[in-house]
């Protein structure tokens, strides 16, 4: 994980985590029916791009968010109530009508652990992650990347802790000029390839000017 230092790059470049926040706060729209919640809680907020959305659309009494770093910055016009910084994993500590997250748990280790952690403070869940096949140009070249999770995965461990699962999935395609701007396009929005035997030579030859995300939808309600 890379954000600290790319927060600043990260809205221009974020072109797939806007889409996906768009799409997923549409989603929450067509499988709910209140417009009014009381307590909210995001967790991975980063810079906001998924919370404006949100607030387009529906009204929030009180909202929470969290984020692993202080982005309170990016929050100047935002009316929020508490902001907690740290792993959203032990950061639950509240009952909310509904948690929501988009574009961050693909970060979280313990995926388990955060749901069960979840489960226990609200009975409707919607966010939206990265699955398996998510940056596979990257994988395939370099041999690494997050160790990113399955549909089946993900729905087996919702199913222990919620009744009813709802998901989608989708590909998303984006091309560049050159395979170095797709490199830099993904550094730029958080995703490092340092700490990883990556050489120059490694990045001289890589040759692919398209990335593909994977992305996962998921709703999950008591
Ligand atoms: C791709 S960004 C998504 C930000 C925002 N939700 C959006 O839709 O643009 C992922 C965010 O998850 C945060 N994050 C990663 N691991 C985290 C953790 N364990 N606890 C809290 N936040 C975390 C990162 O700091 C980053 O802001």
């Amino acid at each position: 994980m890379n954000f600290e230092k790319n927060f600043s790059t990260y809205d221009s470049n974020a072109i797939i985590q806007k889409e996906v926040a768009k799409k997923l706060v549409k989603i929450i729209e067509e499988n709910i029916n209140e417009k009014k919640f009381n307590r909210v809680f995001e967790l991975g907020c980063g810079t906001g791009l998924f919370t404006k959305e949100v607030l387009k659309k529906f009204q929030i009494k009180n909202l929470d968010l969290n984020d692993y770093y202080d982005t309170k910055n990016y929050f100047k016009d935002i009316n929020y109530n508490n902001f907690i910084v740290g792993d959203m994993v032990n950061s639950i500590n509240e009952d909310y009508d509904i948690i929501i997250s988009s574009s961050s748990f693909q970060w979280i280790d313990d995926l388990e652990k955060l749901i069960k952690n979840i489960s226990k403070k609200t009975d409707k869940l919607f966010f939206s992650m990265y699955i398996d096949g998510n940056l596979e140009e990257i994988q395939k070249h370099f041999g690494v990347g997050l160790n990113y999770k399955t549909l089946g995965e993900i729905t087996k461990i919702l199913k222990k802790y919620f009744n009813e699962i709802k998901y989608f999935n989708e590909k998303k395609t984006l091309e560049f000029f050159t395979p170095l701007e797709a490199l830099k396009h993904i550094k730029n929005t958080g995703v490092s390839l340092k700490n990883t035997k990556t050489s120059i030579e490694k990045i001289k030859s890589y040759k692919t000017r398209e990335l593909t995300y994977s992305i996962g939808y998921f709703i999950a309600k008591k």
